[in-house]
């Protein structure tokens, strides 16, 4: 076996209702004072309220909270939150939200520790030391922020995201209530779903950085997505369907942190910098598309899969490598996910455009751990086909 490192730095706590028991995980890492995350949505929806309610009884102060981010946060939802935080003199950071809220706290923690202008830390391994507390409520079951190593922030003006890598990224503590899923709508939480089946089928894929231990999470995140999307789509208040969704996606989130993930997530990032989509849905789309892309690359691996989710009894690598794709179709369209991009908003676009969205997904970091070189010209023939 050859050698590797597995980082898994973040305490997971998993039960109905455990969100309203926050203050004891925000006191065990020395937490006084709370900085919330959130977006409008879900303040207004109430799904904070247990949080807000859990620190004060507490006794942690009168908690700052800022409700203001986006999908796909930005650098100037940033900013405003790191002014916020530093003002109300918090030492801790919780965030409630999906990816994009999950994100935004990461960098804002960036900022409140060192100071400074966050493109000082960007890319990877360029931060110091470790940051302030921070413990994460997962309110949507794909992205796995709430255990990964990595926040993307978006750079409106440049049309791209921005990556922040490091070992001291990982949350101190992911707190997974499947009750606080139960409003996300039948679209996000397919999309959601099926960013945290890519994050699993890449990470699988991508062999150089793979692990038995990545690999095991892997496969067994994709099997409970495959078991239990379909439900938690058509009934969001499925709380077992919901419960299995949201720690498949974290599982994937450990598992694609340490082994990367790949071309699909590399067209997904330069698609939705571009055209605003969301990321996993763009990730659904192309996902078909980027499994036939590596087929000839990695057919044992999703053999693997392919047999392990007991969608094919073939043993013929590549016949069962061909049933994962035709699997994961069959999975969108039980979870009524679009199959174009024209479908999910993005525009027909001509060559010279083409040619740079495909510049952005060739030099995109998530393509360096796939299997499979891909050229310009390789993008622009997914997207086309994707589209
Ligand atoms: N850091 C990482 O490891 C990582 C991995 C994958 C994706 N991402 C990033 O995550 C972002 C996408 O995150 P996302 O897919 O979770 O979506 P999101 O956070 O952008 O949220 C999408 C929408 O869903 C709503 N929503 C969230 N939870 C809800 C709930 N429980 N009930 C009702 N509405 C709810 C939000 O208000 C928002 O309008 C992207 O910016 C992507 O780049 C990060
Ligand atoms: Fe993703």
């Amino acid at each position: 076996m050859l050698p590797f490192t597995f980082h898994a730095p973040t305490r997971i706590l998993f039960g109905e209702h455990t969100a309203g028991s926050i203050a004891d995980v925000v006191k065990e890492f020395g937490g006084k004072k709370s900085f919330i995350v959130t977006d409008a949505n879900l303040f207004k929806a109430g799904v904070v309220a247990p949080i807000i309610e859990s620190l004060e009884a507490a006794g942690l102060g009168r908690t700052a909270i800022f409700d203001q981010v986006p999908p796909d946060s930005d650098i100037r939802c940033v900013n405003s939150a790191v002014a916020m935080a530093a003002e109300g003199g918090c030492d801790n950071i919780v965030a409630v939200g999906g990816g994009s809220v999950i994100d935004t706290a990461k960098v804002v923690n960036i900022c409140l520790t060192y100071g400074g202008d966050m493109l000082d830390y960007q890319g990877l391994n360029n931060l110091p030391s470790k940051l302030s507390p921070l413990v994460c409520v997962p309110t949507t079951a794909g992205t796995g922020s709430e255990v990964s190593l990595v926040a993307m922030i978006k750079d409106a003006e440049e049309r791209k995201k921005l990556l922040f890598g490091s070992r001291f990224l990982a949350p101190d503590a992911a707190i997974l209530d499947p009750c606080l899923v139960v409003g996300l709508p039948p679209r996000l939480t397919a999309a959601t779903g099926f960013d945290a089946l890519t994050h699993s089928l890449e990470a699988l894929a991508a062999v150089s950085t793979s692990s038995v231990i990545s690999d095991a999470l892997a496969l067994e995140a994709a099997k409970l997505i495959f078991e239990h999307l379909p439900a938690a789509t058509a009934d969001g208040a499925d709380l077992e369907a919901r419960s299995h969704t949201l720690v498949a996606s974290t599982m994937a989130g450990l598992a694609f942190t340490n082994a990367g993930v790949g071309i699909v997530h590399a067209m997904a990032h330069a698609t939705g910098a571009r055209f605003g989509t969301h990321h996993g849905m763009t990730n659904a789309v192309y996902l078909p598309y980027g499994l036939e892309f590596n087929l000839s690359a990695v057919p044992d691996k999703y053999a693997l899969a392919a047999r392990f989710l007991g969608i094919s009894r073939s043993a013929d690598d590549e016949r069962a490598a061909m049933d994962l794709v035709d699997g994961v179709r069959k999975l969108m369209q039980r979870c009524h996910l679009p199959s174009r991009l024209r479908e999910i908003g993005v525009p027909d676009i001509a060559e010279g455009e083409l040619a740079e969205l495909a510049e952005a997904a060739v030099t995109d970091p998530a393509i360096m751990f796939n299997p499979r070189e891909a050229t310009v010209e390789d993008i622009g023939g997914i997207f086309k086909g994707a589209f």
